[in-house]
């Protein structure tokens, strides 16, 4: 199987709202597969699309080689989703809630023990099998939601935004069991607003308005989405002098960090002129994905695909 999700224009309208447009997009077998984008911009819609929940308008796709319209039962079997709220019976034992999730998913009896094993050690639950799932904190409960999304040990996995509330170290955390997932050869695709989280996907595809407006590797997205070439520059009184460095015909963008300058230059070719003109030397950078994504955010509409 060349991959292990792959669409083709995928849209879903409710009504006349289109809330995802023509989204094309392949996803390779062990990738950490990131959607990125502003609140609404349709990546929760594409997730229950793929997951075979809610059918498209128009568009094709398969995932893990079934058809998503006509073979959805086969990929529900196949895959783990956890949604932002963690679907778990609080009045049940963190035992109780994953011998749930493995009889809807039909985990073989004598497996079950095992697995259920596995996905305590997995959460870090050891020893805490019997409390009450409604006594975890947030890290926990997300921790677990996670093995009962995955204790059919699924070929991939959906989560959507499964990090939101939770603390920077349970993060963390989550994103090391998601590495070791993928390095074992699951499929991952996940749903994030946090940057840092982006910055682990093999790929991010941003999407925005429904439309997918760039696909790449975290460091490509900052090599090449925002045009230019930026640098910084280390200038006494930085904050008199940005008036006329942004003046200059060559200069895109003039920001202040800190006790630093940025300076988005047309071209590398200009930063001779730059240090001419401000006695300073253009130190090159690379763009945060924080502002790749702001700049993508900006464009109205996407680039012709
Ligand atoms: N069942 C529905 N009926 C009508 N509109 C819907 C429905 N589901 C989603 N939408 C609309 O589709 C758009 C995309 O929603 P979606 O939940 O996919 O966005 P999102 O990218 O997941 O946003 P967030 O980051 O806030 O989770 C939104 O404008 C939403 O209001
Ligand atoms: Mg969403």
């Amino acid at each position: 199987m060349e991959y292990a999700v792959s669409t083709r224009e995928l849209t879903r309208a409710f009504g006349s709202f289109v809330a995802v447009d023509r989204l094309t997009l392949n996803i390779r077998p062990g990738e950490i597969y990131g959607f990125v984008g502003p609140n609404g911009a349709g990546k929760s819609t594409a997730i229950r699309m793929l997951c075979g929940i809610l059918e498209p308008t128009s568009g094709t796709g398969t995932v893990l080689g079934y058809d998503l319209v006509r073979e959805t039962e086969e990929i529900k079997k196949r895959i783990g989703y956890m949604s932002q709220k963690f679907s778990l019976y609080e009045d049940l034992t963190v035992e109780e809630n994953l011998r749930f999730y493995a009889g809807l998913y039909s985990v073989p009896r004598r497996e079950l023990k095992e697995r259920v094993r596995e996905m305590v050690a997995m959460a870090g639950l050891t020893g805490r099998e019997q409390e009450l799932t409604a006594n975890l904190s947030g890290g926990w409960k997300q921790r677990l939601a996670l093995g009962c999304a995955i204790i059919s040990r699924p070929a991939m996995v959906f989560l959507d935004e499964p990090t939101s509330g939770v603390s920077p170290i349970s993060r963390r955390m989550f994103f090391g069991i998601i590495q070791r997932l993928a390095a074992a050869g699951t499929t991952v695709m996940v749903t994030t607003h946090f940057m840092d989280e982006a910055e682990y996907c093999d790929q991010i595809a941003f999407i925005s308005g429904g439309r997918l407006m760039a696909v790449d590797t975290p460091d490509n997205l900052k090599k090449n989405v925002i045009g230019g070439d930026l640098v910084e520059l280390e200038l006494p009184g930085a904050m008199d002098r940005i008036g006329e460095i942004e003046k200059l015909p060559y200069v895109k963008e003039c920001t202040v960090h800190g006790p630093l300058l940025h300076v988005l230059l047309e071209s590398p070719s200009h930063r001779a002129a730059l240090r001419e003109f401000t006695g300073a030397e253009p130190r090159p950078i690379l763009p945060s994905l924080e502002d790749v994504f702001i700049a993508l955010a900006r464009r109205k509409s996407a680039p012709d695909a």
